[in-house]
């Protein structure tokens, strides 16, 4: 039987969960001795039962990633069946490539230690780089968020006058998705700097002058990507700019710098739980993702097709 069991980092997001999928939520206490040692009791009997422990590694990443190791640790030592862990927002996700000598692929060492804590399966949302599903030897579900962010930009905009934008050229696989299925066409903002110790140059590839701009991300941390391509995209002539980022990061000034900033609207999901200061801005708009996650539960569960929600 499917059962669903939460860290600390997002429990609205757990009970959005359970409510979709009509089930309760495991009971446990996960807490801190006076150290800040994480400390998990499972209270009612797992034995035999298809485990997902629902865990964002958000801020703080690593007491939430510890918070995850050592539920899922408590579940194989109480004869769970099977353990899926489900990390919407997984962090770390990053440092997945050596940037310089001498430096970690700390996405690959995280991946190493949830597995070996005891997960036998990972569901997950929007990783940054698809190539992270390698890093772990256990099935890898890599759900998009696109299906949800297209019914909410036909909800909310004139999608004939749009132009879908990556903020960066890494990004543009990404953005191509969602142009091909809103059937709109794509910019690319290019960051350059032409020489050492000079600043950025923002050139944008494609036209956007008169469009409402998407600006589409993975993840928005401090906000600097962002609302320097909604500058750009606005000096270019763009008729209005609204992000749509999977993942609300939002670290130190973010929030204020985006509320300040040229964009009309940023919307995000709830993978990460958003902080009254979020839940208060003026151009920040919040969407659930507890259908989809929900929905992926509970065909994981009935050992059904994953892939088929995004067709
Ligand atoms: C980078 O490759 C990511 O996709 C995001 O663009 C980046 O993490 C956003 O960070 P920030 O909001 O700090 O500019």
């Amino acid at each position: 039987m499917m059962k669903i069991i939460s860290g600390n980092s997002n429990r609205p997001l757990t009970e959005a969960i359970c409510s979709y999928l009509n089930l309760p939520m495991v009971k446990a206490v996960v807490k801190r001795f006076n150290d800040m040692e994480v400390f998990v009791e499972i209270q009612e009997n797992v034995r035999g039962q298809d485990m997902f422990v629902i865990q964002s590694t958000s801020f703080p990443a690593n007491d939430h990633l510890m918070e995850l190791l050592i539920i899922i640790d408590a579940l194989r030592r109480a004869s769970a069946k099977r353990i899926t862990a489900v990390i919407p927002y997984f962090g770390y996700a990053r440092q997945d490539r050596k940037p310089g000598p001498r430096t970690p692929i700390s996405s690959k060492l995280v991946a190493n230690i949830i597995t070996r804590a005891g997960a036998d399966r990972v569901l997950t949302i929007d990783l940054h780089a698809g190539q992270i599903q390698g890093f772990f030897d256990i099935p890898t579900d890599n759900l998009f968020s696109g299906p949800v962010f297209v019914r909410d930009i036909k909800q909310h905009m004139d999608v004939g006058n749009t132009i879908v934008v990556s903020p960066d050229v890494g990004g543009v696989v990404r953005a191509r998705a969602l142009a091909k299925r809103l059937d709109a066409p794509l910019a690319i903002v290019d960051k350059r700097r032409e020489r050492a110790g000079e600043s950025e140059v923002m050139n944008i590839i494609g036209d956007v002058a008169g469009k409402s701009c998407i600006l589409i991300d993975d993840i928005v941390d401090s906000g600097g990507t962002l609302c320097n391509a909604a500058e750009a995209l606005i000096a270019k002539g763009a008729k209005d700019v609204t992000a749509y980022i999977t993942h609300g990061v939002l670290s130190g000034g973010a929030v204020s710098r985006i509320t300040s900033s040229k964009l009309k609207n940023l919307v995000i999901t709830d993978s990460i739980q958003p902080t009254e200061a979020v839940r208060v801005a003026k151009n920040i708009r919040v969407i659930p993702i507890a259908p989809l996650l929900g929905e992926a539960i509970g065909r994981t569960s009935r050992e059904e097709s994953v892939s088929s929600l995004f067709e």
